[in-house]
């Protein structure tokens, strides 16, 4: 999808080409003398269009408007939240239309709205093809971004080029996340990753087996040896900055299908486990986005991918395993995979000597249990890097939950047979796992996101999100070193 942004108040608006005008109208809108602005005036007064945000009044052909379609819709007092549940709902009303070039009206104002109507519109439009040959390609290909005094200001083409990143970010998270395990195999997931390394400032480098298994990674090993699908090893490197700079670490889990191993789970809803690898599938995004805005930072990703399969060379429950670290691990449960290979990635972290560590898993049905759909939960020993996470979250509207880590809930993890046990009861369970990895995790400042219940949604609408990309690039751009004040005054 095209972007566009320019600056265009609604007098101009009433002469603007497009297919569909959608006009957000804020609770204290001053109408002004043109035709779009008389229409809002007289609808409000008639109560055609009620002041509750995202109400909408659709208009076919009106005199004086050269777009055929006019989407009137109310944003209340224009918060992000509420743009992007307003541009949602005028999306939506357009599909029938099927509007090749849509022009959104937004008030002059903050990077959120930009980016919320961005996103909205996206998600609006997205439409799965990759396996179903059957589904309309979305038309949709031109979207205009209308401010109607701010777009030439520098601050606004950044905040513009920040919105148009997330949403190509989040595209690729979505897409990948979506395609069915055979459709993106851990090899499949790999081509993505050197597709990625073309671009500027941005290197690939991808492990097989003999690699990862010559590592030590013996726990991530495991995992794969029941499946016929090769595991690999995906680093990604994002250098932006001096290489005298720390860089973020970004690890993802990249289970391709999650049948449970040996622990087999239930077959009800099980093809859903082809999400397993949204962790994976948000490192790619974000990679993306990076690519796009080449802001000066260095960022490492790193994704072990496999897919977790019962067999008879599979891993068996009561099996121990010796990690990268040297900690061996008591198997008990093989459906508990994730920590399983993301232990192995958080070792290998430590050769990046990163500013912090980042993992994003789709680890437990228990953090589904507590956070629902609507937050992703998070974890970290560190207020600094939980508060930055937290705040990046509020602003990229793709929010988490902060849960705690006391030593307590590591109790259950104790194995007579190996150093710690990979499953501890089914109480704080979203608690254990992350208590779990963070005896991994103990060289650097580190945080892990749980995004069971965000990463994709069940029942009719039924996909990938795409989630956290939105979080890790507000985080990420947050990580930018701003200039000392006295250089910018030298500078100036
Ligand atoms: N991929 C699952 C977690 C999951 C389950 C995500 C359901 C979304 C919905 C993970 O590998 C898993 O199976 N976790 C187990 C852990 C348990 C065995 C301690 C779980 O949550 O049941
Ligand atoms: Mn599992
Ligand atoms: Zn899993």
């Amino acid at each position: 999808m095209n972007f566009e942004l320019k600056t265009l108040d609604l007098k101009a608006a009433v002469s603007h080409a497009c297919d569909a005008l959608i006009v957000l109208v804020t609770a204290d809108f001053k109408p002004a003398t043109d035709a779009v602005s008389r229409l809002i005036a007289q609808a409000r007064a008639s109560g055609d269009l009620d002041a509750t945000p995202a109400k909408l009044l659709s208009i076919w052909r009106t005199p004086g408007v050269t777009a055929s379609r006019v989407v009137l819709v109310s944003v209340g007092e224009g918060s992000a939240r509420l743009v992007r549940q307003a541009v949602t709902a005028a999306a939506t009303s357009l599909k029938a239309a099927a509007p090749k070039k849509i022009t959104i009206c937004l008030p002059d104002g903050t990077q959120q709205r930009l980016q919320a109507a961005a996103q909205a519109v996206a998600d609006a439009s997205y439409v799965y093809t990759a396996t179903k040959p059957s589904a309309k390609a979305a038309v949709l290909n031109r979207v205009v971004l209308a401010l109607p005094s701010a777009a030439k200001t520098q601050a606004a083409k950044d905040d513009f080029a920040h919105a148009r990143a997330h949403v190509a970010g989040v595209a690729l998270a979505r897409e990948w996340g979506n395609r069915p395990a055979n459709h993106a195999t851990p090899s499949m997931l790999a081509k993505v990753a050197q597709t990625l390394g073309k671009h500027k400032r941005v290197r690939c480098q991808v492990l097989g087996p003999k690699e990862i298994e010559k590592l030590g990674m013996g726990s991530f090993a495991a995992v794969a040896r029941g499946s016929h699908e090769p595991m690999r090893f995906i680093v990604l490197h994002y250098d932006g900055a001096a290489k005298t700079q720390a860089p973020t670490v970004l690890v993802g889990k990249g289970i391709t299908f999650d049948t449970g191993g040996i622990s087999l789970k239930p077959g009800a809803g099980m093809d859903e486990m082809k999400f397993d690898m949204c962790g994976a599938a948000s490192v790619l995004g974000t990679f993306e986005a990076l690519a796009q805005l080449q802001p000066a930072i260095n960022v490492v990703g790193l994704i072990p991918t496999c897919e977790n399969m019962p067999d008879g060379t599979a891993l068996k429950p009561g099996d121990v395993v010796t990690s990268m670290s040297g900690q061996t691990i008591e198997v008990l449960n093989t459906d508990a995979e994730g920590r399983l290979i993301l232990c192995d990635a958080l070792t290998y972290a430590t050769r990046f000597k990163p500013r912090a560590v980042i993992d994003i898993a789709t680890l437990t049905g228990a953090c589904v249990v507590s956070l629902g759909a609507v937050r992703s939960g998070l974890f970290s020993p560190s207020d600094e890097l939980a508060h930055a996470l937290q705040e990046a979250g509020e602003a990229a509207l793709d929010p988490c939950w902060r849960l705690p880590l006391d030593d307590e809930y590591a109790e259950g993890l104790k194995s007579n047979f190996a150093d710690v046990a990979n499953v501890g009861g089914r109480d704080g369970g979203a608690i254990t796992a992350a208590k779990f990895l963070q005896r991994f995790a103990k060289d650097y400042p580190w945080a892990h996101l749980d995004i069971a219940g965000s990463a994709w949604k069940s029942g009719a609408a039924k996909g990938a999100t795409g989630r956290p990309v939105g979080l890790l690039l507000q985080y990420l751009l947050g990580t930018v070193a701003k200039p000392a004040k006295s250089t910018q005054r030298r500078a100036a």
